[in-house]
């Protein structure tokens, strides 16, 4: 079975108009992801790429179908698991970090559970990974929009998820800044062998960064 399965998916955001008939964002959806594989997600706006990474990370309840992630159903019409309990990581387009953390206080947020010296440890080894060891005690605002970018990465990495979901994250970032980032992202998503969904409407950062594409809502596959 793929490590992420996701079976005849039905999704809709409750109606706020009672009586009219519900208009599905996702109708009979199917998406298989390998583990370590790194799945681009294309397609126009509004088609629910954002929806279906929401719906993953245990956000959104579906009405009909089954996600499966590692062998256990994590969503259907009956069992929402919550997303603390999914180890699913989230970077959203907007980079979400705390402002009145520092870079290594973002990076350890998800890090409660360790014990002290292996939360510091972790942190440690999230700076290098991204490198940003020397910019640890900056605060957000003190970094520049790709380093942020980093930050976002290495905080979602940290707590070792199942699968990382990423939103867009380079629509903030000029192209200069972008050619390196994407071939960063790439080395680091291969180090960590993390498995992978990524959004974008940029086809560049798709085949740059992912192993293949899905372009939604039809299932064509390249
Ligand atoms: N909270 C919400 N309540 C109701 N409808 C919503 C909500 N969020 C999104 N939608 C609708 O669901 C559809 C899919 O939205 P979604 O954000 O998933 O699209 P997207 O593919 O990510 O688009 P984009 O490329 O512009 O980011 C859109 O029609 C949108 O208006
Ligand atoms: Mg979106």
């Amino acid at each position: 079975m793929p490590f992420l399965d996701i079976e005849n998916l039905f999704f809709a955001y409750p109606n706020k108009n009672a009586g009219k008939t519900t208009s599905w964002i996702l109708e009979n959806f199917n998406l298989s992801v390998e583990h370590g594989e790194i799945l681009g997600i294309a397609g126009p706006s509004g088609q629910g790429k954002s929806t279906l990474l929401r719906i993953i990370a245990g956000f959104e309840k579906i009405q009909r179908g089954i996600v499966r992630l590692d062998g256990r159903v994590i969503s259907s019409a009956e069992v929402n698991v919550t997303p603390e309990e999914r180890q699913v990581g989230m970077v959203f387009q907007d980079y979400g970090l705390f402002p009145h953390m520092t870079v290594a206080g973002n990076i350890a947020y998800g890090l409660h559970r360790l014990p002290r010296e292996a939360r510091r440890q972790r942190v440690l080894a999230m700076l290098e990974l991204v490198r940003m060891a020397e910019l640890a005690e900056r605060y957000p605002y003190e970094i520049s929009g790709g380093q942020q970018q980093r930050v976002a990465l290495a905080r979602s990495l940290a707590p070792e998820p199942k699968v990382l979901l990423l939103d867009e994250p380079f629509s903030n970032l000029d192209s200069e800044l972008k050619t390196g980032i994407r071939s960063e992202m790439k080395e680091i998503l291969a180090n960590t062998r993390a498995t992978c969904l990524f959004v974008s409407h940029d086809q560049n950062d798709l085949e740059a960064v992912c192993d293949r594409i899905r372009v939604m809502p039809c299932d064509f596959l390249s």
